[in-house]
């Protein structure tokens, strides 16, 4: 007889905390697929349940609810986690249970679990971009600011490497603030900015705390035609927080921005606005939590089970039509094949894509293979 009982799934995604915006987005880019596939009739007649716990950001909670999924909820698929430190509180327990998370997060890359899918960017399709792009269009000095953690350690250094040795550039400064910065951290940090000029800044700063810096660098009168600021984590979410006047001018890199006008781009945006409003701001972290419940649902199709050894072989080499275009599990890193682009913030919140991938780029999460300058076509001029 068919098997018609319910797929239970874990979220943890938080919707308090200093993250709660970027992962309440992410959250509904999941529920939307969810409810996607079980209007479609569920995995062979089987819907997919949500049980859903709040992390409240803190990576110590994330490790408690992901044993709590594994361990009390009998959960074999978790899908979750914006910030790398998450992540890796999130490994240790999917690793010890053999259980499969599906991360949607841009990261710093230099990690390949076998219990986890990569969706977000790695190095090779964001930092790449867009050391290229700021290093040809505003100049080679760089100053980095960011979060106090590991992702903009790391990104930070990445980016330093890029801009220092494949351009001859140079990093002028170095900040780090607290999660939960507000504007008055960022003054000493503008004032520092000011005094020494660099071409661009790069901001690892990442959550509720973004708007501060670029509300900082807009109070000090700075001008991000000359000196913008660029980044990975800066993206329609947290522009909308800012207010798109104070976001305008400044540059992000990302496989998806809400502007790419394509039929389904356009339909996935309009049957969202139609179900969950128009408060959750749909953004790069949106798309890859939408596209993994998918890539997760065709190949349980194909394996009958979620047990991580049944679904991986289906999952591996899978592809999916995303939002931002064709997108395909790699094998033999467990990160996706992502279209990376461009994006200026124009002045009504959305990014105006001035460059885009030819192709899908195959990810590289150890930067052993990429290169600068090929990968492009360009579709406007920055300034
Ligand atoms: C991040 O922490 N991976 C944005």
């Amino acid at each position: 007889m068919a098997d018609h009982s319910p797929i239970h799934v874990g979220l943890l995604f938080s919707k308090t905390g200093d993250i709660s915006t970027i992962e309440t987005s992410q959250l509904m880019g999941t529920l939307l697929a969810i409810d996607e596939v079980n209007e479609a009739g569920g995995i062979d007649g089987r819907e997919i349940i949500p049980i859903h716990y709040d992390p409240q950001s803190s990576p110590g909670l994330y490790r408690v609810l992901a044993e709590r999924l594994v361990l009390e909820d009998k959960i074999n698929v978790i899908f979750g986690c914006y910030m790398s430190s998450t992540r890796k509180a999130v490994i240790p327990i999917i690793e010890k249970w053999n259980r499969l998370l599906f991360y949607p997060t841009l990261y710093e890359g230099f990690e390949c679990s076998s219990n986890i899918v990569y969706t977000g960017a790695a190095p090779n399709q964001n930092s790449v971009q867009l050391a290229e792009f700021m290093t040809a269009s505003y100049g080679v000095r760089v100053y980095l600011v960011g979060s106090d953690y590991i992702y903009p350690y790391e990104s930070n250094r990445i980016m330093t490497d890029l801009v220092l040795q494949r351009r001859g550039g140079e990093k002028v400064g170095e900040r780090y603030v607290p999660l939960n910065a507000a504007e008055d951290d960022f003054k000493s940090i503008i004032a520092d900015i000011r005094d020494k000029q660099p071409d661009f800044i790069f901001s690892t700063v990442v959550g509720n705390s973004t708007k501060c810096l670029y509300q900082a660098y807009a109070d000090a009168g700075l001008n991000p035609r000359t000196m913008p600021i660029a980044s990975l984590t800066t993206l329609e979410a947290e522009i909308a927080q800012m207010g798109a006047d104070v976001g305008a001018g400044h540059v992000s890199a990302a496989p998806y921005f809400q502007s790419i006008a394509t039929p389904r781009n356009l339909e996935s945006l309009e049957k969202f606005k139609r179900r969950f409003g128009s408060d959750v701001i749909p953004n790069a972290g949106w798309e890859a939590a939408y596209f993994q419940v998918h890539l997760f649902a065709n190949a349980m199709r194909l394996s009958g089970s979620d047990a991580i050894d049944a679904l991986m072989p289906n999952l591996l080499g899978s592809e999916f039509d995303a939002p931002q275009g064709r997108v395909r599990i790699d094998p033999s890193n467990h990160h996706t094949c992502l279209y990376p682009r461009i994006g200026i913030a124009n002045g009504s919140g959305q990014f105006t894509v001035v460059r885009q991938a030819i192709r899908a780029v195959h990810p590289d999460p150890y930067l052993i293979t990429h290169s600068l300058g090929d990968w492009t076509i360009s579709l406007d001029t920055p300034k």
